[in-house]
């Protein structure tokens, strides 16, 4: 958080500092690589990839090289890529532990936190959309 000059919180729309396109692909190869290996995630990813993981990888380079550099290589539909997946909060927490996991071992602290702020969120905003989460709209 920065501050303006009326001492207010503003939040940082600035690249992530310290962060490189290199870290990113580590990351992501090292992630899908222990959600592949997942019991729980593997199959879900495997079967929805079948062939077109290097794609998928590719994919989310651009994604996080998109939110972290400002890249603008991302265009894709995060939700519309989610529904018809069976997706729950468990997965999600799964995938989130497997997410922080590997961040903090790679990255320094405030690398790794700004991956994580971020994928917590984006985590939420996918289980509003999908329905799912303790914040999905329960009808009654
Ligand atoms: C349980 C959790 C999750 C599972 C099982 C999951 C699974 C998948 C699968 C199978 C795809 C490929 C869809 C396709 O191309 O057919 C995909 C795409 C994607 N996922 Fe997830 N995902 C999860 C959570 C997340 C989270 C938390 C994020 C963001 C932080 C995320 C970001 C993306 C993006 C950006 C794509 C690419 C969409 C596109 O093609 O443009 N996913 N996910």
């Amino acid at each position: 958080m920065a501050h303006s000059a009326t001492g207010r919180s503003i939040p940082i729309i600035t690249p992530a500092e310290g962060v490189t396109e290199e870290m990113i692909r580590e990351l992501v190869v090292t992630f899908y690589d222990r959600v592949l290996k997942d019991p729980d995630l593997g199959p879900i990813f495997s079967k929805a990839l079948s062939g077109r993981w290097s794609e998928h990888l590719a994919i989310m380079v651009d994604f996080w090289s998109s939110i972290a550099l400002r890249t603008a290589r991302y265009s894709g539909k995060p939700q519309a890529a989610h529904f018809g997946l069976p997706l729950n909060e468990q997965l999600f927490s799964r995938w989130l532990e497997l997410f922080e996991g590997t961040a903090r071992e790679l990255f320094e602290p405030d690398a790794a936190e700004f991956f994580i702020v971020r994928a917590q969120r984006i985590a939420e905003s996918l289980q509003i959309g999908l329905g799912i989460g303790p914040k999905a709209l329960r009808l009654p």
